[in-house]
C-alpha cells in the first residue's frame, strides 16, 4: 500500500507503466520522474503501483520479491512472472520477470557497443501487453487500476492493446521525449498480437512502419507532456518529429504539465553525495563542494574562478557539441569547466581531446556517475544546459535548488522553469538564471559571459542564488494536475 494511502480516502487506483525508475535503474530523467511522481500521487492519497521490466540490474536489488502471478500463454511472448516488491520510498512495485527478454549484460535499451537490442519491440511489447492485461478484465490480480498511465514509447502499445480488448481502464500517455518513438518494421505487428486493422493511418502505422509512440498517442484517452511550452512545440513541424498532425488533431486532449523534482533526493541541506551540505542561510558548504569538485576532477584549486558544470547525455539534443565549440573561447577568459556524460562516441572523443589542451581548467568524465552528478550540481557556480530542444529537463531545476544558476536555451521546459536575469527580474525577485534565444555558438557564449559578469557582482549573484534556492519545484502542484486528468477520465 502506498505511504499516505489510508490516511485519507483513496482517490484513484493508478498503474504507472515505465521502463526505468530511480534508484533501481536510470538512464535519464524518466527514471527520476517515475520515482517522484508516483510518490507524490500517493501523498495525495492515490493508490499507485509502478510496473517495470525485470532487468538483471533491478532483480539483483530486489532479493525478496513475491510472485503474484504466472503470465503464460500470452501469444507471441515468452512465459513471464509478475513479481511484487516496494520502491525505497514505499511505493508498491510490480516487476515483469522474463529472463529471455530482460536478463542480460549491457544497457537496458542497448548492448555494450551502443546498438539497440534487436528484440526491443518484443521486450517493450511485453511491458505494454502486461500493462494492458493488468488494466483489463483478464488481470490475474485482485487490484484493478482505474487508470493506466503510460510513459514514452516503451509502453506506447498499451493503449492500442486496450482499445482492441474493451472494458479496460482508460489510458493516459505521457510524452517525455518525442524524438524517441520506438519504430519497427511492419512485420512485427503479427508477432506482437495487434490486429491487422490496427495497421493504418488511424492506428499504429507510421510511414509504412509500426510506431509504439504513435500507437500510444492515437489510442490513449488523454495525452500529457512534461512542460506547457513543449506541449505547444510538439504540435509544430520543427519539433513534432512527423507526429505534429496527430498531436494537433488531439490538442483538446493534450496537456503540458511541468515536472517537479524529488525534493528529498535533490536537497543540498541533506544530500549525502556532497562533501558538505548547505542551505540558503549557510552557504559556506557550497564552497567546500567547489573545492572537492576541483580536487576530484584535477582542476586548479581556485575558489574565486567561475566554475561551469554540465551533466548530460552527450547528444545533439543537449547541445553538447555547441559547448565544445565555444569551450576554447570561454576558457580563454580564465573560467573552469567540468563535464560529466556519455553518449555520442564522436562527442566523447572530441571532449577528451579538448581536455588535454586545458589541463587544470577543463575536466571531462565520460560515464554515468550519480554521485558525481550531485557534486557537480553543488560544486559548480554556473550550470550549462544549452539543449536544442528540452521537453522538460531536470538539471536546470536541480541547479537552481543547489544555488548554481543555469545558462539555458529558450526551449521547452527550460523556458518554463528558468527566469532570465536582468534588472527587472532582479528587482521583481524572480531572476534565477540566464536564457539565450538563438541556438548558436555566439549566443551561448554571450549568455555564458553574461553569467560570468553577474558572478563577479557578489550582491547580484547572491540574489540570483537565493531566488533559485527558494523556488518551489515540488511535485505537489503537478501531481494534483495529473490526478485531475485521471478523475476526468473516470467521470467521462
Ligand atoms: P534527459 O532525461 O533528457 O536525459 P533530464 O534533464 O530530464 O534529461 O534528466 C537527466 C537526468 O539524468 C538527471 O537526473 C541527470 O542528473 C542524470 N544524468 C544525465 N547524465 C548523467 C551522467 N552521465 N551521470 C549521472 N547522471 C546523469
Ligand atoms: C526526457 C526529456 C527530458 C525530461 C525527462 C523527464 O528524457 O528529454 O527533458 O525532463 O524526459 O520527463
Amino acid at each position: 500500500m502506498c505511504p499516505g494511502h489510508g490516511q485519507g480516502k483513496s482517490k484513484m487506483r493508478v498503474l504507472f507503466v515505465t521502463s526505468e525508475v530511480a534508484p533501481l535503474i536510470k538512464t535519464g530523467g524518466l527514471a527520476d520522474v517515475s520515482a517522484a511522481l508516483p510518490a507524490a500521487l500517493c501523498r495525495l492519497g492515490d493508490d499507485v503501483r509502478v510496473l517495470l521490466p525485470g532487468y538483471s540490474q533491478v532483480l539483483s536489488q530486489l532479493p525478496s520479491c513475491k510472485v503474484e502471478a504466472t503470465l503464460s500463454g500470452i501469444e507471441g511472448f515468452p512465459e513471464a512472472r509478475l513479481l511484487s516488491s516496494v520502491l525505497p520510498d514505499g511505493v508498491p512495485l510490480l516487476v515483469i520477470d522474463c529472463a529471455p527478454l530482460f536478463q542480460r549484460e549491457g544497457g537496458i535499451y542497448q548492448d555494450a557497443q551502443g546498438a539497440d537490442w534487436a528484440d526491443n519491440a518484443l521486450r517493450f511489447g511485453l511491458l505494454s501487453k502486461v500493462a494492458a492485461i493488468l488494466g483489463g478484465e483478464a488481470s490475474p490480480l485482485k487490484w484493478r487500476p482505474e487508470v493506466v498511465h503510460c510513459n514514452d514509447w516503451q509502453s506506447g502499445l498499451t493503449p492500442a492493446y486496450m482499445h482492441f480488448s474493451p472494458k479496460g481502464a482508460p489510458c493516459v500517455m505521457t510524452v517525455h521525449n518525442l524524438a524517441f518513438q520506438g519504430v519497427f518494421p511492419a512485420a512485427i505487428r503479427g508477432t506482437l498480437g495487434l490486429p491487422p486493422e490496427s495497421f493504418q493511418l488511424h492506428g499504429v502505422e507510421f510511414y509504412g512502419n509500426l510506431s509504439f509512440l504513435k500507437a500510444g498517442l492515437y489510442y490513449a484517452n488523454h495525452i500529457t507532456t512534461v512542460s506547457p511550452t513543449y506541449a505547444d512545440e510538439i504540435q509544430t513541424e520543427a519539433l513534432g518529429f512527423g507526429l505534429q498532425g496527430l498531436l494537433q488533431s488531439r490538442s483538446d486532449t493534450l496537456t503540458g504539465i511541468l515536472n517537479g523534482i524529488d525534493e528529498k533526493e535533490w536537497n543540498p541541506a541533506t544530500d549525502a553525495a556532497l562533501a558538505q551540505t548547505y542551505t540558503l542561510k549557510k552557504m559556506a558548504g557550497k564552497s567546500a563542494n567547489k573545492r572537492d569538485l576541483q580536487k576530484q576532477m584535477g582542476l586548479q584549486l581556485a575558489p574565486e574562478t567561475p566554475l561551469f558544470g554540465l551533466v548530460s547525455r552527450f547528444t545533439h539534443q543537449k547541445g553538447v557539441d555547441v559547448v565544445l565549440e565555444i569551450a576554447p573561447r570561454l576558457l580563454a577568459s580564465g573560467v573552469q569547466l567540468v563535464m560529466l556524460g556519455s553518449g555520442d562516441a564522436e562527442m566523447q572523443a572530441a571532449a577528451l581531446l579538448l581536455a588535454r589542451e586545458y589541463p587544470g581548467q577543463l575536466a571531462i568524465r565520460i560515464g554515468f556517475d550519480e554521485k558525481l552528478s550531485h557534486l557537480i550540481e553543488a560544486g559548480a557556480d554556473i550550470f550549462l544546459m544549452p539543449s536544442r530542444f528540452e521537453p522538460c529537463g531536470l538539471n536546470q531545476m536541480y541547479s537552481q535548488r543547489y544555488g548554481t544558476p543555469p545558462v539555458v536555451h529558450a526551449t521547452g521546459g527550460l523556458v518554463d522553469s528558468v527566469t532570465d536575469c536582468d534588472n527587472d527580474s532582479l528587482l521583481r525577485g524572480d531572476a534565477t538564471g540566464f536564457v539565450f534565444h538563438d541556438m548558436t555558438a555566439s549566443s551561448l557564449l554571450d549568455c555564458a559571459q553574461r553569467a560570468v559578469s553577474c558572478y563577479q557582482d557578489k550582491g547580484k549573484w547572491s540574489m540570483l542564488q537565493s531566488n533559485g534556492m527558494a523556488k518551489d519545484f515540488s511535485w505537489l502542484y503537478s501531481a494534483a494536475k495529473y490526478h485531475e486528468i485521471y478523475e476526468s477520465l473516470k467521470n467521462s
